[in-house]
């Protein structure tokens, strides 16, 4: 089946009580067992171990993704907690994307190393690196492509390969460009992991994670963490998702087509330092990005000229824009890193990952190219 078809019926039958179509929000803590002898019978017995809502997404992102099965979290970072959880014991060793999501700096360097793990943040867009890095103790590789915030991109394949020849699982964190456009373990990645926030939601409407495991091995250690460490998503919160992952092609390819063009209208614009997208072709690793992933995405950024005081009334003058932290909504976001998602690094990690003073993220959304563009021109005039 294709992919439009699994994002719509995967994990989803109508429900065999009442037919209703949309699987149904199961709120309820705990689920009446016939006998002992038929304990968990039906699958269920107390919804932090397990929920039928929730079980129907877990199978929908395990399908759209090719893996085995599925865990469905309460936030992007605790699948990334549960992942770190999983899979690294005390004293050991994890190999990071330099550039990766804030808060995931955040947890790796101020809570996971309280419990002697030590983590390599190294350059992963060359694999070599990946390489270098490896140690004895080495238990967990963890890439994020294309990264938040600057888009540099990781050789999903190259990693995997260095990482299966040490017996090491990689993670890949996906959250960028979803299923629709790059599956990791096709690529040889172990899990996969997303903020369901962002891109299979849509709609800025819950929080969410996941963790999409390739073997059942692997699920087992996930889904361990997930009911030890309490922290499923609520059953509210996956039949929203489940309504908004539904239409991820088609708000994948809309808001990438958009972002392709404002992209392409900053570029030719004096008042504009550079732009960074990976469907542009002055994109460093446009190359790669073209043969690892079947689209582009709609995250872009660019350096305005006059740094951080124009950046900042750049910021003030957009009208349609917001300025927000979230992403991959189908409302339009604008960012400023240093500010907000990464206020949390010092300004010499930031400086040496590339995350400048007058770097402004864009989330491209679901309006207008025309109007997104038009608004962007008028605040750059008065910058
Ligand atoms: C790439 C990436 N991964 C993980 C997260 C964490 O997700 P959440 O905010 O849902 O906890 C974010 C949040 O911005 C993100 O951008």
């Amino acid at each position: 089946m294709g992919f439009r078809t699994k994002q719509i019926h995967a994990g989803v039958t109508p429900d065999p009580v009442t037919g209703a179509i949309l699987t149904p929000i199961h709120q309820s803590t705990t689920f009446v067992q016939e006998s002992v002898d038929d304990y968990m019978a039906k699958g269920f017995s107390y919804s932090r171990a397990g929920n039928p809502t929730v079980a129907a997404f877990e199978e929908k992102v395990a399908v759209l993704e090719g893996g085995a099965a599925a865990t469905a979290y309460g936030t992007g970072m605790s699948a990334t907690t549960a992942v770190m959880l999983a899979l690294l014991d005390a004293g050991s060793h994890c190999v990071v994307s330099d550039v990766v999501y804030g808060g995931t700096h955040r947890f790796a360097t101020q809570v996971m190393s309280r419990f002697g793990v030590e983590f390599s943040f190294v350059d992963t867009s060359d694999a070599a690196n990946v390489e270098a890095a490896m140690r004895d103790n080495t238990q967990l590789v963890f890439t994020e492509t294309p990264a938040n915030p600057t888009l540099k991109l990781t050789d999903l394949a190259a990693v995997s390969e260095i990482a299966r020849s040490d017996g090491v699982p990689h993670v890949v964190d996906n959250t960028f460009l979803t299923p629709y456009y790059q599956r990791p373990l096709e690529l040889g990645a172990d899990l996969v992991l997303h903020s369901t926030t962002k891109y299979m939601d849509g709609h800025n409407a819950t929080l969410g994670g996941a963790v999409v495991a390739a073997t059942e091995e692997l699920q087992s250690k996930l889904r361990f963490i997930q009911k030890s460490a309490g922290m499923i998503m609520s059953p509210q919160v996956a039949w929203l998702t489940l309504q908004g992952v539904k239409t991820l092609s088609e708000r994948m390819d809309r808001q990438s087509a958009n972002a392709m063009e404002v992209a392409s209208f900053l570029e030719g614009h004096p008042k504009v330092e550079s732009v960074s997208y990976p469907g542009l072709e002055s994109f460093v690793q446009h190359e790669l990005a073209t043969r690892q992933a079947s689209g582009f995405g709609a995250m872009a950024w660019f350096e305005v000229r006059g740094g951080v005081e124009a950046g900042k009334k750049l910021m003030a003058a957009v009208e349609l824009w917001s300025l927000a932290e979230n992403l991959g909504s189908v409302e339009s976001l604008i960012t400023h890193p240093v500010t907000m998602t990464h206020g949390d690094m010092t300004p010499g990690e930031r400086a040496a990952v590339g995350i400048t003073d007058g770097l402004v993220r864009l989330s491209v959304g679901l309006e207008d190219a025309e109007d997104l563009i038009a608004d962007l021109a008028q605040a750059l005039d008065r910058v």
